[in-house]
């Protein structure tokens, strides 16, 4: 099998290389490396998959259209999409990159679905599509019409998009809502690592609704089971959408206990209001991913935790 998975050298698409190359699928990885967040963190992410001979890497934005080309005469199976501009806050200051990667790079890439006539098409949604609904656990039945950041907005709009080319050209489109992931390799503009660092060099941290948030921390390895888990779904369909969460909310606040408890280090925790943009609960219902592959979820946090803060110690030489 030969798998394209564009945004390689980020944190999920870097462990979902990893484990598709472990089973010897060969992968095409696609990464503009850019500096969102510290380059070389997606460099050392790299550098373990450059060592799979059947990896194979292209340092391009998903959005460029002379992609196409390097693919004239290559057959590849399946196009797994998850290169994005992530991050809700970021997108209330630069809102373009969000229009040239998620949306734009999202045509880019069906299109050369299209072309390469994969048999699926897997891309990275959010849970940020729920937006302000209230009705807890999120469902994939449930209307996502009431995005409040362009993040969001911008996920709500490859789903239409992947329906749309479903729909015209036959193309199997499986959008995954991926709910507050992180493990070993995360990515540093999320809770887990900025808590863990400023935690680690004595700084304060920073929490927002003052602590009355809640969120469904999904350990990474689950993750990837999911977008395995999809690879391997038989039915025939043109389009269908699932969470991938822990589907076991936790109160931020507990959360923070549980990184203080595995330092051994107490917290200084400035207390702020909630964050334009942000959603003050998220809980996903996974019964659709269960009955359709066989997603369970097994990571409590007091397991991954343990296993981040060992993965941070070791690769900032704690
Ligand atoms: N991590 C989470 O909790 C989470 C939650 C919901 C959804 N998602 C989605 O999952 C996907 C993966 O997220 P992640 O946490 O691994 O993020 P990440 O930022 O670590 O990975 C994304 C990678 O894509 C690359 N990239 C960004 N724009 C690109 C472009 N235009 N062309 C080529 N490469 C580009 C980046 O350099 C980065 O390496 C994203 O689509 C994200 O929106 C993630």
């Amino acid at each position: 099998m030969k798998i394209i998975v564009t945004g390689a050298a980020g944190f999920i698409g870097f462990h979902t290389s990893l484990s598709l190359l472990k089973r010897q699928i060969t992968v095409y990885g696609i990464d503009d490396l850019n500096s969102y967040y510290d380059v070389s963190l997606k460099k050392s992410r790299l550098a373990i998959l450059k060592k799979f001979k059947d990896f194979f890497f292209i340092k391009k934005k998903i959005e460029d259209k002379s992609l196409a080309s390097l693919f004239k005469r290559k057959k590849v199976d399946v196009i797994i999409n998850l290169a994005a501009q992530a991050g809700v806050r970021h997108s209330l200051k630069n809102p373009y990159v969000y229009i040239d990667s998620n949306v734009l790079g999202q045509v880019n890439m069906l299109e050369l679905a299209k072309q390469l006539k994969v048999q699926k098409f897997i891309y990275a949604s959010s849970s940020s599509v729920y937006g302000g609904n209230k009705e807890m656990p999120f469902s994939v039945k449930q209307r996502v019409d009431n995005p409040i950041s362009l993040y969001a907005a911008t996920k709500k709009s490859t789903e239409l998009i992947a329906e749309c080319y479903s729909h015209l050209f036959k193309i199997q489109c499986v959008g995954l809502r991926f709910f507050t992931v992180y493990g070993p390799w995360g990515r540093p503009d999320m809770a887990t690592f900025i808590f863990t660092k400023n935690i680690l060099e004595n700084k304060a941290i920073q929490i927002f609704n003052y602590g009355k948030m809640k969120r469904d921390f999904t350990y990474i390895d689950d993750i990837v089971q999911g977008v395995l888990g999809v690879l391997k779904i038989k039915k025939k369909f043109c389009h269908k959408i699932y969470n991938l969460g822990n589907s076991h909310p936790e109160v931020l606040l507990e959360f923070i206990e549980v990184i203080e408890k595995n330092l051994n280090l107490k917290a200084k925790k400035t207390l702020l209001p909630i964050q334009p943009g942000d959603v003050s609960e998220t809980f996903a219902d996974i019964s659709e991913s269960k009955k359709d592959f066989n997603f369970s979820p097994k990571t409590k946090v007091s397991t991954g935790i343990p296993k981040f803060i060992n993965w941070y110690k070791d690769y900032y030489k704690l």
